[in-house]
């Protein structure tokens, strides 16, 4: 069995194929011209993916050794995500399933992220916390197996992910975010200051827009401009800001832990790149002695391959997608309990 996965929700073009249970390509081409606007341009976004997904998918069946025609099941995400970037790969796909008369499965990004723990050798053991952690979404969820996921907590405001990248662009540091505050962050004093984490009336959601204005509170109150102040505050701030992070994040998983049976923790995400977190999320794993599985690199970003396989657990639990879906907006209702 052949599935063939296409991810195009954001600034990365993927094209993955998972082949007998081997992932035998994940090809990821990202988009970095949008680092010198500042953020992703969305129709310059969608327009480069116009570009590369069918290149993509060649050398995606070349690296497989495979022919179209030996493709089973096509997948592609269907949100969210932005709309024109999501439309390229989700109507190819459709596009593909119609001229091949194979099924085609959409596949909700975020489900994705949730389920690339899979990716890895040593996989994460239902039932699992989940920590889903991007640029455009903070989830804790339980996740019973591959078809019942219960959420426990989102945050209210700005993504974590969101947050690295606005306090990265008021430090001058850049578009992406995250990893340029993590740079700094290893050069910084954590402990330097002590910004605040929301304590909100739901345990487990999060918010990281006071935690934003309060960088931007302390830059205008300390320094005149971004452009002025001296690395090593620079350094202490992005260490300070990321710490915060951290604490939110190990504090609601902790909380969780206390409530809940589980068997692991799977930290997914392209914010779950980020050593500090999985270093504080190790430990907290160490500690309520649970198995923690964090993708590597590769399947933190956005990625085909975790396309591909969530479309083949939905696949083998029966779902398929008809040729009339439209991209959607959030969190797909069906799995969640
Ligand atoms: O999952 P992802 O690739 O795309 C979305 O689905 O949003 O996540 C992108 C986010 C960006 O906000 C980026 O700044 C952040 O992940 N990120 C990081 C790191 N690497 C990527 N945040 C913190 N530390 C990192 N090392
Ligand atoms: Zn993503």
């Amino acid at each position: 069995m052949n599935i063939l996965g296409i991810e195009s929700s954001c600034d990365e073009t993927s094209v993955a194929i998972i082949s007998n249970e081997y992932l035998t390509a994940n090809l990821i081409s990202s988009q970095d011209f949008h680092s010198k606007y500042g953020g992703v341009v969305p129709e310059l976004s969608s327009r480069a993916h116009l570009q590369i997904v069918i290149p993509l998918v060649k050398d995606a069946l070349k690296k497989s050794g495979l022919n179209l025609n030996d493709i089973d099941v096509i997948c592609s995400t269907a949100g969210p995500g932005l709309i024109g970037a999501l439309l390229v790969g989700l109507t190819f796909a459709k596009g593909l399933s119609f001229s091949l008369k194979k099924p085609f499965i959409a596949v909700n990004h975020i489900e994705g992220h949730l389920y690339s723990g899979f990716l890895m050798e040593d996989k994460p053991e239902f039932p699992f916390l989940g920590i889903v952690v991007s640029g455009g979404h903070t989830l804790l969820l339980l996740v019973e197996s591959f078809t019942k996921i219960k959420k426990l907590g989102s945050t209210v405001d700005d993504a974590a992910g969101e947050a690295f990248d606005k306090v990265a662009k008021m430090l001058g540091l850049g578009y992406p975010g995250g990893p340029n505050i993590q740079k700094a962050a290893a050069e910084g004093n954590p402990e330097k200051i002590k910004f605040p984490i929301a304590e909100l009336k739901e345990p487990y959601n999060f918010s990281f827009s006071g935690l934003k204005t309060s960088v931007l509170r302390y830059i205008q109150n300390n320094f005149d401009g971004s452009k002025n102040i001296p690395e090593q505050d620079l350094n202490d701030i992005a260490a300070s800001f990321q710490n915060a992070v951290v604490r939110a994040l190990s504090r609601n998983t902790v909380r969780a832990l206390n409530n809940f049976e589980v068997n692991s923790i799977s930290l997914a995400g392209g914010v779950a790149a980020n050593k500090a977190i999985q270093e504080e999320m190790t430990k907290v794993a160490a500690k309520f002695n649970k198995k923690i599985v964090i993708p590597r690199a590769e399947f933190c970003g956005d990625n085909a391959a975790m396309i591909a396989f969530r479309g083949l657990k939905l696949f083998e639990a029966g779902y398929t997608s008809n040729l009339s879906y439209s991209p959607f907006p959030g969190l797909s209702k069906k799995h969640f309990v």
